[in-house]
């Protein structure tokens, strides 16, 4: 079972998915989560090359995308995989949706392609069910701004952002059968408690 968060800047994710695997272990499933751009020794070098260095401001969106995908192919075949073939419920903090809403609806990359180009770093590897935290990006910029920790792509414009958040709910409206929308602004117990009802319902769905 993989389950992925994807949500905008500062919509809470880190701290959902914490709360969630609690709740999973408590019922005695073995539970592996990961964070996206990075997970394994050579997806934190690229993470370092994508995010940290401030300095990389002229990065050209076709390198952006390569980078991203190449942290989760390694990200997918050393950890996602191996867990998930072992049982174990793979819980991701962002994963191809990520790229497709940033660089896809963000950046206006041709979205057929991405699609593709997520095929071939996945391996095929999609996820079982998808929730979007959604959030509107100037409350998660300024939620960012008081805790968070700041990276190269928050320097986007807001406009790219709003983008962004458009992007995300457009997929999930694609796509309900994997997609569950969450609003993020709510308080954060609230959001935990509607996160659990759809993960216990789609693990008894599926028999786990
Ligand atoms: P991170 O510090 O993990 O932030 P967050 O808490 O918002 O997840 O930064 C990840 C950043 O990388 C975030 O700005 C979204 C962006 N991103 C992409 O643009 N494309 C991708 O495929 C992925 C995985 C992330």
């Amino acid at each position: 079972m993989l389950i992925t968060f994807e949500g905008p800047e500062g919509s809470g994710k880190t701290t959902q998915i914490k709360a969630l695997a609690e709740h999973l272990c408590a019922q005695g499933r073995d539970v592996l989560t990961t964070r996206e751009p990075g997970g394994t020794p050579i997806g934190d070098q690229v993470r370092a090359v994508l995010l940290t260095n401030l300095e990389n401001t002229d990065m050209h969106p076709r390198t952006e995308i390569l980078l991203f995908l190449a942290a989760r192919a390694q990200l997918v075949e050393q950890v996602i995989r191996p867990a998930a073939q072992a049982g174990k419920v793979v819980i991701c903090d962002r994963y191809a949706d990520s790229t497709l809403a940033y660089q896809g609806y963000g950046h206006g990359a041709d979205r057929d392609l991405l699609r593709r180009l997520l095929d071939f770093a996945t391996g095929g590897l999609w996820p079982d069910l998808t929730l979007l935290l959604d959030l509107d990006p100037e409350e998660g910029l300024k939620r960012k701004k008081l805790g968070g920790e700041w990276n190269r792509l928050d320097a986007y414009t807001l406009a790219f952002h709003q983008r962004v958040r458009a992007g995300y709910l457009e997929l999930a409206a694609r796509d309900p059968a994997r997609w569950v929308v969450v609003d993020a602004a709510r308080p954060a117990e609230q959001v935990q408690a509607e996160i659990r009802r759809a993960v216990d319902a789609r693990l008894a769905h599926a028999g786990h």
